[in-house]
């Protein structure tokens, strides 16, 4: 009979994961454009629960501004300038992979030019060289919430069915530019959290907008479709190369064990495999056009659409894990953004759980589901942290958290699920996606800079970057 082997395979992919706009800084050099986030401004500190609003004027001023007015992520941690010595570090730690995203704005400035930026390839040659260099396997997320804000206000975001083309043309350039280096690609970052993030992700704003349902899901469409394209002329072309999908996991649990929770926990959850039902089954499944029709969403999908959809599965399901949040009957509806916090959970300051055990079950729904290789690409957790005066960070909790989390894919693939890696969020302190605060700290690895971008940029491991290497050096053994 056949076995099924203990811990973690030798090949798997112990990694860390940032994106473009939360680390790269080099605003405007080398030809760049302007994207969406470097229009975002740090949220009020006095309401961490807050996320990053967009408006038009908001916008409007960014793309204004003088140098006066701090925007975040067009200064990131400076990675455009440190990441060799960066990339050494994380290669000290032995990560065998990272991932990082391609900022469309280097590549294609406003995103419809004829043209590709030269100077903005030959920064990505260099990185995605060195990153192979140090021994790590890229992992490239080709949009990471940073779509040019020409687009959005050219054409209307993703609703426009021209995007397809111009994400197809950014992603047919740079795939043709490093598939050497380059296996596994992720199209868009978490597809399935239009609803959260639906400026960052595509380009649609809510304020004043009485299509905002529909606009929502013509564009999820229109990505389907683009996701589709690439996988059409990766098959042919590079046959080496997977294209994965990303989901954020939101699998929930049922706040009681009332039929009326379990029931509604089962129908929001299957509203969120509808993301991936479609990209790996290939068709709109009947629950969600019964959503659909209950809500009175419509939009237009084309036969040849279809047929491509239908055509063009994803390889595998890349997913970000934080933690697992409950479902009230009592409180909440099928609204996906809206969720009640498992009270069993420790909460950070940004009322973010640090829950890991449910990762288990959730990875082992996906499978059973799809039956296709699973990538853990981003997993972590945000902390305010207080260095010492070297700049050390003791973080024991983050060190607790990665344990679970690690635990509980150890479970899951000694149970048969196909895990292929686990992306820490992040080897290094970042800028906060979704709050633009520098204090909201994910790294391994200390940023001697504050929320107004000050300090001295020096690096400093943290405890974590030394257990995170023993994890690795020990395959796994030494949680
Ligand atoms: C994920 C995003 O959803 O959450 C990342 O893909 C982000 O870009 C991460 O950094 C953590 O969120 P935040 O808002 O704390 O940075």
């Amino acid at each position: 009979m056949k076995k099924i082997s203990d811990g973690f395979p030798k090949d798997f992919l112990f990694g860390g994961a940032f994106a473009a706009p939360q680390i790269e800084g080099g605003f405007g050099i080398d030809g760049k454009g302007i994207s969406i986030p470097d229009c975002a401004k740090m949220i009020d500190q006095s309401n961490r629960k807050s996320h990053i609003q967009f408006s038009a004027q908001s916008i409007d001023e960014a793309i204004h501004s003088e140098n006066n007015q701090y925007y975040p992520k067009r200064k990131g941690i400076d990675f455009y300038h440190t990441y060799p010595s960066d990339l050494k570090l994380m290669s000290e730690m032995h990560l065998r992979a990272l991932r990082t995203s391609i900022a469309w704005t280097r590549i294609f400035p406003n995103g419809d030019e004829a043209v590709p930026n030269e100077k903005g390839l030959v920064f990505y040659d260099h990185l995605i060289q060195e990153i192979v260099d140090n021994g790590m396997q890229p992992i490239i997320t080709i949009c990471h919430y940073d779509m040019p804000i020409h687009l959005v206000k050219q054409y209307g975001g993703w609703t426009n069915k021209k995007l397809i083309d111009l994400y197809f043309n950014f992603a047919k350039t740079i795939i043709d530019r490093y598939h050497h280096w380059v296996k596994y690609w992720i199209c868009f970052n978490q597809i399935n959290l239009l609803h959260f993030e639906s400026f960052a992700s595509i380009g649609v704003l809510k304020e004043n907008n009485p299509h905002y349902q529909n606009d929502c899901y013509q564009s999820l469409h229109n990505q389907f479709v683009a996701c589709a394209r690439v996988k059409e002329y990766v098959k042919e072309k590079y046959p080496h190369i997977l294209i994965g999908t990303m989901l954020a996991d939101c699998l929930a649990v049922p706040y009681t064990c009332s039929s009326d929770d379990v029931i509604l926990t089962m129908e929001r959850n299957r509203n969120q495999f509808f993301f991936s039902d479609v990209q790996f089954r290939g068709e709109y499944p009947s629950y969600i056009l019964r959503y659909f029709q209950d809500n009175e969403i419509e939009f237009e999908i084309l036969p040849q659409e279809e047929v491509l959809i239908q055509n063009n599965p994803m390889d595998f399901l890349a997913l970000s894990y934080y933690n697992t949040s409950c479902v009230n009957s009592k409180t909440d509806g099928l609204d996906p953004a809206k969720t009640t916090p498992n009270p069993n959970g420790i909460f950070t300051p940004w009322g973010w759980g640090m829950d890991t055990e449910n990762l288990y079950r959730n990875l082992s729904e996906y499978y059973d589901r799809y039956q296709v290789p699973l990538l853990i690409a981003e997993s972590g957790v945000g902390l305010l942290e207080e260095p010492d005066e070297h700049l050390y960070v003791c973080d024991e909790t983050r060190i607790q958290y990665y344990q679970g989390a690690l635990k509980s894919v150890k479970r899951a693939l000694e149970h048969g699920t196909k895990v292929i890696g686990f992306c820490a969020w992040s080897p290094i302190d970042i800028v906060s996606s979704g709050s633009g605060e520098m204090s909201k700290r994910y790294g391994m690895i200390y940023v001697d800079q504050d929320d107004e971008g000050k300090g001295s940029l020096k690096r400093v491991p943290k405890k974590s970057y030394y257990w995170y290497k023993e994890v690795i050096d020990s395959n796994g053994k030494n949680l």
